[in-house]
């Protein structure tokens, strides 16, 4: 039996409520927010490396909790598999796929490093589905899933950790190299119009309050919880 019940359901919704009557409350504040979000193509992208990467770190302190024979509520599992299925895999790495890779054409320069972005998103995909039915009930007791998961994490976010950050530092860069001025403003304006036709055009607000709603359930709702405290140092 799991006797640490931090993430329980329960506690979910609460949290779900508070945290998203917040953010709505701040959304309707601000009726420019639409376009609060538009930058040109490496920041789109970076951006979403961002979204991205909250979500990746939800996933890592699931398995920390399941690590730590917590109980999951599967709002909390599911709904964070269920952010890196729709807005990093059918999103983010849709969007590079269509828009993005083939930019680079035949380049041999790129050609390696795309083949091996390639290969990772097709990984991603099967880690994200491998992982839906299992983080569709972490209440369980089953060791053997509950092991499979936290596996399952390690691979999705050891990879998409260095994935990004090579996208960052070394593909993306080259977009400014390697292309005119005029093809990066139409791959900017790509973009944009592939974002908002995916979700909407509040879709990426939508899916950071999703997040924040997530990460206020497991106690990492602020930058600062992420700072190791004093103790920890010495
Ligand atoms: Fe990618
Ligand atoms: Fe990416």
């Amino acid at each position: 039996m799991h006797s640490k019940n931090l993430l329980s359901r329960r506690n979910f919704f609460i949290l779900a409520g508070a945290a998203g009557a917040g953010l709505m409350e701040g959304c309707s504040k601000s009726p420019r927010s639409q376009v609060e979000y538009s930058g040109t193509a490496i920041e789109i992208l970076e951006r979403q490396h961002g979204v991205n990467r909250r979500a990746l770190a939800i996933l890592h302190k699931i398995k920390n909790g399941i690590n730590a024979q917590m109980a999951i509520s599967p709002e909390v599992a599911g709904g964070a598999v269920e952010i890196i299925r729709t807005f990093l895999i059918g999103c983010h790495q849709a969007m590079e796929e269509k828009y993005v890779f083939p930019v680079f054409g035949a380049s041999q320069q790129t050609a390696e490093l795309i083949a091996v972005l390639r290969k990772q998103h097709a990984a991603a995909s099967q880690l994200a589905e491998i992982l839906k039915p299992l983080c569709a009930d972490f209440s369980q007791n089953d060791q053997a899933d509950r092991r499979k998961a936290v596996n399952m994490i390690h691979l999705l976010t050891y990879m998409s950790d260095a994935h990004e950050s090579w996208e960052d530092t070394v593909l993306f860069p080259r977009l400014r190299a390697d292309i005119s001025e005029k093809s990066y403003d139409g791959l900017t304006a790509q973009l944009e119009a592939a974002e908002t036709q995916f979700f909407g055009p509040r879709g990426y607000q939508e899916t950071i309050q999703k997040i924040a709603t997530l990460e206020q359930s497991l106690g990492i709702g602020n930058l600062a919880s992420f700072t190791p405290q004093p103790e920890d140092l010495s």
